[in-house]
């Protein structure tokens, strides 16, 4: 049995590695894949990117399932493509990953099933936009229509921030974004107070099955200071998400999302992230909705994942989620992102990797930015690995993700000392 990983990050290499310990399995490819997905026994990186030779080769490979990883090519429509030839493949239509490729979207959709979020208005008009946030007031939310990898969004606490943000989202008056693919738009939004976490559920159209909660770390600096960034470390379970919101979030976001979609005849099918508001009061709103799983979540939700990650996909699928159920680790994983020199900016790329740990039970090193260059791992992206390990509790794993962290080098290196630490203040 053959299968297919789609993308090159963290997410992906962990997505590959936990599918190699299927019983019976022959392969894994990534495509394209990063340095760790290379050097692995059981995975083999393929260098396609279009979505049509990607079809191609899957039919000619007889790849039994495929699983996409990041929102780009779901939104551009793998699953469109592969399910006209035939092939299956987990994931949202073109249409469903809308949820997470237009925010304009999803905010109304939600407005339409009463799935509680930030209030919000969309404008595509720069001066409406100005006069919109100047009835408001500061703190508010300004973000960019379209997708943005986790920097499209600005949290302005002042009312010149939120005018300098428009200025630099909406071109007047009729200029394209950047790809030039769409006509400008700004979502702005109330600004939410509360802890976030990321819930993650697989989605077959009509049943959900959570996986474990977990709690990402946005900004790049220690204390949640600096820039957003798409994700410099994680941990799971989350223990903000305690039973009473778990149940709350399926009652009043998860199930009416799904039934929402199916009723407006675009089924959900695929992996669905709700990243969560969770206000003192235990009240639940969505910050926003991607069409995937999370990068870095990922990371520790696969390594706490005990059941068979094929058997779950396969039945979601086959549409047949509510016919099985996820066992995981009681035990507590944590990922560090080590990130390149210069990022969240454009990172520098072609450092040289060294120290690179064996891999153990408790212990693993998931490739995103790397590639090997004449017999060296040197550093291809922003996120670069992430270390992430499994403890008896929070604090056992993050010792032993930091000492791990301790022998691994290269110039530029830059990471979160305090992930988890949210978890350990409570
Ligand atoms: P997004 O790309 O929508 O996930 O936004 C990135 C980050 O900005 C989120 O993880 C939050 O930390 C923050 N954020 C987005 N929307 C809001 C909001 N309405 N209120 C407060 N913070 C927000
Ligand atoms: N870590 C946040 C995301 O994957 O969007």
């Amino acid at each position: 049995m053959k299968l297919l990983v789609i993308g090159s990050g963290g997410r992906e290499h962990a997505l590959a590695w936990c599918l190699a310990k299927t019983d019976g399995l022959q392969k894994v490819f990534v495509a394209p894949g990063n340095a760790g997905t290379a050097g692995e026994r059981q995975l083999e990186n393929v260098n396609i990117t279009d979505l049509d030779a990607l079809a191609d080769f899957a039919e000619e490979e007889k790849v039994s399932l495929t699983v996409v990883g990041p929102e780009a090519a779901l939104a551009a429509g793998i699953v469109n493509v592969f399910r006209a030839r035939g092939l299956k493949i987990f994931g949202p239509t073109r249409e469903a990953a809308q949820l997470e490729s237009s925010k304009d979207f999803a905010k109304r959709f939600m407005a339409r099933h009463n799935i509680p979020t930030a209030r919000f208005a969309t404008f595509s008009n720069q001066a409406a936009a100005h006069a919109y946030v100047d009835r408001q007031g500061a703190p508010i939310v300004i973000k960019a229509d379209g997708l943005a990898a986790g920097k499209g969004v600005v949290v302005a606490a002042t009312l010149i921030e939120a005018h300098a943000a428009i200025d630099r989202m909406l071109p007047e008056p009729t200029a394209l974004l950047p790809d030039g693919a769409n006509a400008a738009r700004v979502v702005i939004e109330e600004f939410l107070e509360g802890e976030e976490a990321s819930f993650i559920v697989m989605v077959d159209g009509k049943d959900v099955l959570p996986l474990a909660s977990s709690q990402d770390h946005k900004r790049i600096g220690d204390g949640d200071t600096g820039p957003n960034t798409g994700g410099m470390g994680a941990y799971s379970p989350a223990l903000v998400v305690t039973p009473e919101v778990h149940a709350r979030t399926m009652r009043e976001i998860i199930l009416p999302t799904v039934r929402g979609m199916a009723a407006e005849g675009i089924p959900y099918t695929g992996f669905l992230y709700a990243g969560l508001m969770i206000g003192r009061d235990g009240s639940v709103k969505t910050v926003e909705f991607n069409c995937r799983l999370g990068d870095p979540e990922t990371q520790p939700i696969l390594m706490r994942l005990k059941s068979d990650l094929l058997t779950l996909l396969e039945h979601a699928v086959a549409g047949r989620l509510d016919q099985v159920e996820a066992v995981w680790d009681r035990r507590v994983a944590l990922g560090v992102v080590l990130a390149a020199a210069n990022y969240p900016d454009t990172p520098r790329t072609g450092d040289a990797i060294s120290g690179l740990p064996k891999a153990s039970e408790d212990s693993y090193v998931f490739h995103a930015g790397t590639i090997e260059q004449d017999g060296q791992i040197v550093t291809s992206g922003g996120r670069v690995l992430c270390v992430t390990t499994l403890g008896d509790n929070i604090k056992q794993a993050q010792k032993r993700a930091y000492n791990t962290i301790i022998g691994i080098h290269f110039d530029g290196m830059q990471y979160r000392h305090d992930i988890g630490q949210r978890a350990l203040n409570r």
